[in-house]
């Protein structure tokens, strides 16, 4: 019920276009807004405290509360409150971010980091150096992309042309021109045939790839665009065996890999990138949202030394590399994400990420005992469920019984944030999280579900 007496609500309602929201919903329902935070929770306006278990949008790894963060944006508003990187002006942050950055990926091969702002800026931006890069060594026929089912790689023209989700197609005109080719998502689980093992599941698709390949004509393909796990189209783990045999089919066709670790970057898998949990050896990779905890927007493309040397050379035949924006590296952003790439090492992010997985995925692995999950999976500290309306066969809730939509919202009576995707509950929560957090978390999530199931019941929708 709308608080027509709250101005929060009649403002945000009257005022405020939401992203990602059902509009005229939106007028009915109002907006469910968030006060203050604390460590890995949240508290509305009505002083309801909630256990964030999506960091957000998958991105507030240290929580909502890190000082330290808060003092290292003030120090360098009073220094320097924004400086620009355009014509080979610097700033001091900038040089420090990127060269971190570069340490803690020349191991997969990366030799420059060019900021942004966005996840989806920093794919719009690879994009365009891809296209550069085969334009400038003299092989300009190499153009196409080769994007995954469920892939999501953001909501600019060209990132959302990418994303192999419909709804980000749907009356937005998308995926623009003819680019972009779909390849399979590797999930057994949502495209397997029936019968079909996990490893013939990943030859057929690898086989797939390779005949999409030889009826384009790699000498037409320029890159192929991937999460090492893919998020929000339903937090996908890549079985076994399937990054080894798709790289060795790009590396065979001289297409380059383009790693979005926009999600799983500074180590939500357990590892510092998901290229390094998946042994994925990229050309490019973009990164954003835990590079700074998303306390300010910072993201970042990051390219091999080769594609450096090519985009080099176009921009020596062009005069200038005609490509940035205005807040990139802004200062205030760069001194927040190194001071988060300093606390993740202080601290031992990563390796206590790997220390508490096992405790997560056997919680996870446990909520396959309620009567509406059907399976989960999970890696690090990011899994999901597949929530079911018959457990023997399978069949999933029509989303217009509200079932769906149910789990939601009896998350927030009890006091928990987590994500529906479709029929796929997500949960990703902030790194810091503790082991007792990590049983309250789950033990809210089967009161969520419990809440649910009684009105399925009720509905007559289950047994
Ligand atoms: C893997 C991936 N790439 C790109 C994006 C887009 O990032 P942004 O929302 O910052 O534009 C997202 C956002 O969720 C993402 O998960």
């Amino acid at each position: 019920m709308l608080r027509t007496h709250d101005l929060n609500v009649t403002q945000d309602v009257d005022s405020l276009f939401h992203p990602y929201t059902p509009l005229a919903q939106q007028r009915e329902t109002g907006p469910l807004v968030i006060k203050r935070g604390d460590g890995i929770y949240v508290e509305d306006d009505q002083g309801k405290r909630y256990l964030e278990a999506m960091s957000g949008l998958w991105c507030t790894s240290l929580g909502f509360s890190e000082q330290r963060l808060m003092d290292a944006a003030a120090k360098q508003f009073q220094q320097l409150p924004y400086y620009q990187l355009f014509n080979g002006r610097s700033n001091e942050p900038s040089i420090e971010l990127s060269h971190r950055l570069i340490e803690k990926t020349s191991h997969l091969g990366m030799a420059k980091a060019m900021f942004a702002n966005s996840g989806s800026e920093a794919n719009d931006q690879a994009v365009k150096m891809v296209w550069y890069y085969f334009n400038s060594i003299g092989k300009p026929a190499k153009k196409k992309l080769i994007a995954r089912e469920r892939g999501y790689h953001g909501v600019t023209v060209m990132s959302a042309s990418l994303t192999g989700l419909a709804g980000n197609h749907m009356d937005f005109d998308l995926p623009i021109g003819d680019r972009v080719l779909r390849t399979a998502c590797p999930s057994l689980h949502h495209y397997g045939r029936p019968g079909e093992t996990e490893p013939a599941f990943v030859d057929r698709i690898v086989g797939e790839l390779e005949a999409l390949i030889a009826r384009e004509g790699a000498d037409t393909i320029a890159a192929f665009f991937a999460e090492p796990v893919q998020g929000a189209g339903g937090v996908i783990i890549p079985p076994p065996g399937y990054w080894d045999k798709v790289q060795a089919v790009l590396r065979k066709n001289d297409i380059l890999l383009v790693a979005d670790e926009v999600i799983t970057g500074f180590g939500r898998t357990g590892q510092w990138f998901g290229c390094d949990t998946y042994n994925i050896r990229p050309d490019m990779m973009t990164v954003a949202k835990a590079l700074s905890s998303s306390y300010l927007p910072i993201s970042a493309t990051l390219v091999s030394a080769k594609v450096y040397e090519g985009l080099t050379q176009g921009s020596t035949k062009n005069g200038v590399f005609s490509h940035g924006v205005t807040y990139a590296g802004h200062p205030v952003c760069a001194a927040v994400a190194i001071e988060t790439l300093k606390i993740y090492e202080e601290r031992d992010l990563v390796a206590r990420t790997r220390a508490l997985s096992p405790q997560f995925l056997r919680r996870l692995l446990a909520m396959e005992a309620h009567p509406m999950v059907h399976s989960t999976r999970g890696v690090g500290l990011i899994g999901a469920l597949e929530l079911v309306q018959d457990k023997a066969t399978g069949k999933t809730f029509d989303p217009a019984s509200g079932i769906l939509a149910r789990v939601q919202s009896a998350g927030l009576e009890v006091g928990l944030i987590c994500r529906s995707l479709r029929d796929i509950l997500a949960v990703c929560p902030p790194l810091i999280i503790t082991e007792a957090q990590i049983d309250e978390l789950f033990d809210k999530l089967a009161q969520s579900l419990d809440l649910a199931h009684a009105d399925a019941r009720k509905a007559g929708l289950m047994p």
